[in-house]
């Protein structure tokens, strides 16, 4: 196997932001900016239509609304498109770049009527900072401390009404007082196939670059249900068409350049393999404890949590048990062995106990899980 894809952070197939991904500013191009060039997610689509154009009609604010879902899967796109059909200025941060109350108050009290607030990885506030957050999201007021000591007194602002878009790929990591304040909670998913062959060729045409049917497919099925990795492969495979002098890239083309990437043709790359072969060899295919395994491979347990974990789950590869990772017999045997008659007992029991979860646990713990609003 190739080199490639040995940390996190240069794997082809990793679904979060990369510094070789450092084209992705150029992404402006492939972004789509409406909701009706936003492909897949329906009812996630459906419904902020419908609040988009109920806001409109009002003159108001939009509700806040908070993303949750997987790294990659077009939550930072859909809240500039909020925006955007919302009409209205769009501003950008994230939980760990606020600081100090201070920094949000300056974000909040500098927001123009109905703008959009964005906080990415909202579940990264502190929370003192959250604090904050509550009466602002509530009442559009801000209560601060100003000065120190005795001279200390408390003020309160009024600010514009706005909406605040929150997004976040841990769910089971917001606190419920502010999950509370969300009046629409949108679940994504994972994409279809077919979705993200549309996104695929879509981007392609974007891009000038010539793509058959077939090869968007390719591409498509081995982007993990993940557009961001769709358009960081499609450009892996224009780069090597443009050395190798292909002018027209078909689905041949396509996986000779994804073999050499070291993408399989399930999407999996030698982390991914790395991850079920410790947990088969180390442990015996499970359970293990994210910690300990994240120690055994060397990474921390929040990349093998948001990065690697959610698209083997979903594609029942790993299974997330009360007492850690399985991994499944299709695990077992992706990886040439055989499942153990043990763990596929221990598997059959914890099922029949209704103690499996289908990766989603996370986000169904907040009962927001049907990508409705509640
Ligand atoms: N539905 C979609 N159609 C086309 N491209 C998409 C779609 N969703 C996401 N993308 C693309 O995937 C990349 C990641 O999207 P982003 O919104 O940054 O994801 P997230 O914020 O959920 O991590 C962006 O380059 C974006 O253009
Ligand atoms: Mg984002």
């Amino acid at each position: 196997m190739s080199a490639a894809a040995s940390t996190p952070e240069d794997r082809a197939v990793s679904p979060e932001r990369t510094a070789a991904d450092g084209e992705e500013s150029r992404d402006g191009a492939v972004r789509p900016l409406s909701l009706a060039a936003f492909v897949g997610q329906g009812a996630v689509k459906e419904n902020l239509g419908i609040f988009v154009a109920a806001a409109r009609q009002r003159g108001e604010a939009m509700d806040h609304t908070l993303f949750y879902g997987p790294p990659g899967l077009g939550k930072t796109t859909l809240a500039q498109i909020v925006s955007r059909e919302l009409g209205v200025g769009f501003r950008a941060t994230s939980g760990p770049v606020i600081a100090k109350a201070g920094d949000l108050a300056a974000l909040l009290t500098n927001l123009q009527p109905r703008d959009v607030l964005f906080i990415d990885e909202i579940h990264r506030l502190s929370p003192a900072v959250e604090e904050i957050l509550y009466p602002a999201m509530e009442d559009f007021q801000l209560d601060l401390i100003i000065g120190e000591g005795p001279a200390a007194r408390s003020v309160r602002i009024d600010l514009p009404p706005f909406t605040l878009v929150g997004a976040t790929t841990r769910a089971g990591l917001i606190t419920t007082p502010l999950r509370e304040r969300f009046g629409i909670p949108l679940h994504m998913n994972f994409y279809t196939e077919d979705e993200l062959t549309h996104i695929v060729s879509r981007a392609a045409g974007i891009l000038g670059m010539v793509l058959t049917e077939d090869g968007a497919r390719e591409i498509a099925r081995r982007s993990r249900g993940t557009p961001r990795v769709a358009n960081r492969l499609l450009r892996r495979v224009r780069d090597f068409a443009a050395v190798d002098g292909v002018a027209e890239v078909d689905a041949d083309a396509a996986d000779k350049a994804l073999l050499r990437l070291d993408v399989d043709a399930r999407g999996l790359d030698a982390m991914d393999r790395r991850y079920m072969r410790c947990i088969a060899t180390n442990y015996g295919g499970g359970p293990v404890g994210a910690e300990t395994l994240a120690a055994a491979l060397g990474n921390e347990r929040d990349v093998l949590e948001e990065v690697v974990e959610p698209f083997l789950i979903q594609q029942g590869l790993v299974q997330r048990t009360p007492r850690g990772r399985m991994l499944t017999p299709p695990g077992w045997r992706y990886i040439d062995l055989e499942p153990p008659a043990a763990v596929t007992a221990q598997l059959d029991m914890l099922a029949k106990a209704g103690a499996l979860d289908d990766g989603s646990n996370e986000a169904r713990d907040d009962g927001t899980d049907n990508g409705g609003a509640a």
